[in-house]
């Protein structure tokens, strides 16, 4: 039987085989804690952490390294934003496409009276409307937060023209990259986000367990810690550090993690996002005419074109369940799908497919055109069946 990931949105199982040398490397050879120890061996892992910041910071165009701080995760990262910028009376904007990962915490913050928040609807397709948008904006908004591609459906947001209107009213701007970085282009000098978060075991192509954010100065300076602990710096002071990284960076990190993470970042920069970019929306291209082709019961979900979102696309097929069908896929064709609700319940409602779901397909550097094309067989073998 055939084995086809197309899971990519959740995770990437496929990683260059650079990054599990990198990470039996780390276990093998060196094994030590970063920042906490003057020995040699200790400084080798300084030094895998340091080189992942250079490289995090050269994907995004940034210019000081120090501004990347890393977390477990996209979420975590995410929270410590928020949690460390927001105060009482703040109102925030946000898109009915959030992931959860935003949707939740703001949602927190709301609830125990701390922020106000709008969250504007999206198109059908997942876009957003920018004159909506703008209008949401209050004389008291203190911050804007969009991911910069749905998890759902793909849609990439206009992070760019966004980036315009906060910056023209000095409103403070997070861009959750969790779903793009290492997939599309991310200029923070073009996007002029104080915040972008992103997660490194997706279009990263590293480990789980690895994330964080790049910062503008604005946030380096506005934000605070939230979680306190030990840096290996300023140990005589009971007071957290407040520069950077160490101000985020509580606690040993996950220098494995890391140090896959900085094996994919090499390979990632070699390759060039842009070639990854067009591999994808090829393969996304492929698929939405194939789907199109296949039969009017097959419903897509976003924009249905390739240039207007990542390689993430969500269907349903009229008389199936969607969860069945992503069952089906797994156990009779082999195919990896994600079906259900995608921890993003706004956007399926903003979608129109809530409280069902849909079937999503995601596509990476290592899925072929040959994938592809099974795929879609296997779909038109399940409607030919029915
Ligand atoms: N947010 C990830 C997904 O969409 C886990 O599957």
């Amino acid at each position: 039987m055939h084995k086809v990931y197309a899971d990519y949105a959740a995770t990437s199982k496929h990683k260059p085989p650079e990054v599990w040398e990198a990470m039996e490397h780390y276990l093998k050879e060196i094994g030590t804690s970063p920042g906490r120890g003057g020995y040699s061996l200790g400084l080798e892992a300084d030094r895998i952490i340091f080189s992942a910041r250079q490289k995090i910071t050269r994907l995004f165009n940034g210019d000081k390294q120090n501004n990347v701080f890393f977390s477990l995760n996209v979420t975590h990262a995410l929270n410590s934003v928020l949690k460390g910028f927001l105060k009482k009376g703040d109102h925030v904007v946000t898109s009915s496409m959030e992931h959860n990962a935003v949707a939740r915490p703001l949602k927190a913050l709301e609830d125990s009276g701390i922020i106000e928040l709008t969250m504007v609807q999206c198109t059908k397709e997942g876009l957003l409307p920018q004159d909506e948008f703008e209008k949401a904006i209050r004389p008291d908004t203190r911050m804007i937060v969009i991911t910069h591609a749905s998890n759902v459906t793909g849609t990439i947001m206009p992070v760019k023209e966004v980036g315009e209107i906060a910056a023209s009213k000095g409103i403070f701007y997070v861009v959750d990259c969790a779903q793009t970085a290492g997939v599309l282009p991310i200029d923070s000098k073009e996007i002029k986000a104080d915040v972008l978060a992103f997660t490194g075991h997706k279009g990263l192509l590293g480990p789980q367990g690895t994330g964080g954010c790049y910062l503008s100065e604005r946030a380096v300076q506005e934000i605070f810690t939230t979680v306190h602990g030990g840096t290996g710096s300023k140990s005589d002071l009971l007071t957290h550090p407040d520069f950077m990284p160490d101000k985020f960076e509580s606690g040993t990190p996950n220098t494995m993690g890391i140090a896959g993470l900085n094996a994919a970042l090499d390979w990632i920069l070699r390759r060039g996002v842009h070639d990854i970019r067009a591999h994808e929306e090829k393969l996304t291209r492929l698929f939405l005419k194939g789907l199109q082709e296949l039969s009017d019961k097959v419903i897509i979900y976003g924009p249905q074109d390739a240039a207007q979102q990542t390689s993430t696309v969500s269907i349903n097929m009229e008389g199936y369940d969607a969860g069945e069908v992503s069952f089906i896929l797994d156990r009779i064709y082999g195919i990896m799908t994600r079906s259900g609700l995608h921890c993003a319940p706004c956007a399926h409602q903003t979608i129109e497919s809530f409280p069902e779901g849909t079937l999503r397909f995601s596509f990476g550097i290592f899925s072929t055109a040959e994938e592809v094309e099974y795929i879609l067989d296997s779909l038109g073998d399940i409607l030919a069946q029915k």
